[in-house]
């Protein structure tokens, strides 16, 4: 899973930092005699059936799953002594260890209001936990379908928030590769909420400034094109992500999206997608010309994160916007898709909603290589590779 063929970026630096967290756990008197033993069986609670390390349970009361992924599970938790609620993050070591260990690498670096903070860290020998910041206000998709209202102002809140996260960890060498509405969390249930960003398992930190990547990741739908054309990369990808979030924002559509995997990325591959009247009709040519600097083939002319936070669109709040009511569009068209989705899967209603999350796997390596032995898409990737010679320029429409 995550990530492969490493060559240039080695995936997480060897366990010390996480040997220094295990050390600092160990200082915990009263924990210590049960830190040698293997997870011990707890009860589980509610639909908790998994079991969890005595030294978790000395501390923390499990209290309810909140999320799930391919090697994690997410649980509320409550501190016993401080009655602070924590979100722990389980995962397993041996399947998870570079998701972990990438995970653990930059969460340990980072302090900044719109990024998830890590509390503490606990290990056994099967599985590592990571005690986190809770976030109570949900995924970012579910708020926007239960908000009520979106307008393009709300949209410009919400991606000012992610660009502002995104382009801290660019200024640290960090690429988050995994960018997307499942990640990025409200923080609280309140309409005035902030986000923060989550899910550092596919993330890759620079050794140099001006080394690259070519471990091909991500999530199919948001994937970047030069990741699937197997090009060296840069954090430019996250970019990327960011025009398709902001893209299903304004429209509750995806800008790339075919149920064939091939399909879907040849589309990216050679970055076609268009504003259906249906579903764009209401929207500012600003907030569309936002979306064409981000979603742009030559991650060179693509804005940097800096740029797109100088975007008149993002600078102006939308101001110049009708700010018409975009959430009956979004929440019908999501609903739309998900029901589509899910009775392709025969699931039913609100567990149906979460496959649809789930749908957007990563991207797989024999998809890459099926798509590489295509002649056409050699034929464009080709192209790809003279185009994204093109010198820098800035967007037409940032201040600077
Ligand atoms: N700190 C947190 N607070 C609240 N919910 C969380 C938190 N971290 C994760 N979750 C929930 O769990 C889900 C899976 O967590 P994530 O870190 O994205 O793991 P995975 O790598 O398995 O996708 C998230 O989409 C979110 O719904
Ligand atoms: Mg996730």
């Amino acid at each position: 899973m995550g990530c492969w063929r490493s060559k240039l970026e080695p995936q997480g630096r060897k366990s010390k930092e996480i040997e220094e967290i295990y050390k600092v756990n160990k200082k915990e008197g009263k924990e210590k005699e049960a830190e040698k033993k293997e997870p011990s069986p707890v009860a589980p609670r509610g639909k908790i059936k998994v079991k969890f390390d005595q030294r978790v349970t000395a501390k923390y009361d499990i209290k309810a799953l909140i999320g799930k992924g391919s090697f994690s599970r997410v649980v509320r938790v409550e501190h016993r002594i401080t009655k602070q609620p924590y979100a722990i993050k389980m995962l397993d070591r041996v399947r998870g260890k570079e998701v972990f260990e990438s995970e653990l690498q930059v969460l340990r670096r980072v302090s900044h209001q719109y990024i998830i903070q890590l509390i503490e860290v606990f290990e056994s020998t099967s599985k590592v936990y990571m005690v986190m910041e809770l976030a109570t206000g949900g995924e970012l998709f579910d708020r926007i379908i239960a908000k009520g209202s979106f307008t393009e102002t709300d949209a410009t809140r919400v991606l000012y928030m992610v660009l502002d996260g995104v382009k801290y960890l660019h200024s640290l060498g960090i690429t988050h590769r995994d960018l997307k509405p499942e990640n990025l969390l409200y923080y609280h249930p309140g309409s005035d909420s902030k986000i923060l960003i989550t899910d550092f398992g596919l993330s890759s930190t620079r050794k140099s400034a001006d080394s690259h990547m070519d471990t091909t990741c991500g999530t199919s739908e948001y994937i970047a094109p030069e990741v699937l054309a197997k090009q060296p990369y840069t954090s430019q990808v996250d970019m990327w992500a960011v025009g398709v979030i902001g893209y299903i924002l304004l429209s509750g559509t995806m800008p790339f999206d075919d149920d064939n995997k091939s399909r879907l990325y040849k589309t990216i591959l050679k970055g076609k997608y268009s504003y259906k009247s249906e579903y764009w009709k209401d929207v500012s040519e600003e907030a569309k010309d936002f979306i064409d600097n981000l979603l742009l083939v030559d991650p060179n002319i693509r804005m940097t994160a800096s740029q797109a936070l100088k975007h008149s669109w993002i600078m102006s709040k939308a101001a110049t916007a009708s700010n018409k009511n975009l959430h009956r569009t979004i929440s019908q068209n999501l609903l739309r898709r998900q029901s589509t989705r899910s009775s392709l899967k025969s699931a039913t209603s609100r567990q149906s909603a979460k496959s649809l999350r789930s749908e957007h796997r990563h991207v797989l390596p024999e998809e890459i290589d099926a798509l590489h032995r295509d002649p056409q898409i050699r034929a464009e990737i080709r192209s790809l590779s003279s185009r994204t010679n093109t010198p820098a320029k800035s967007p037409a429409s940032s201040s600077s």
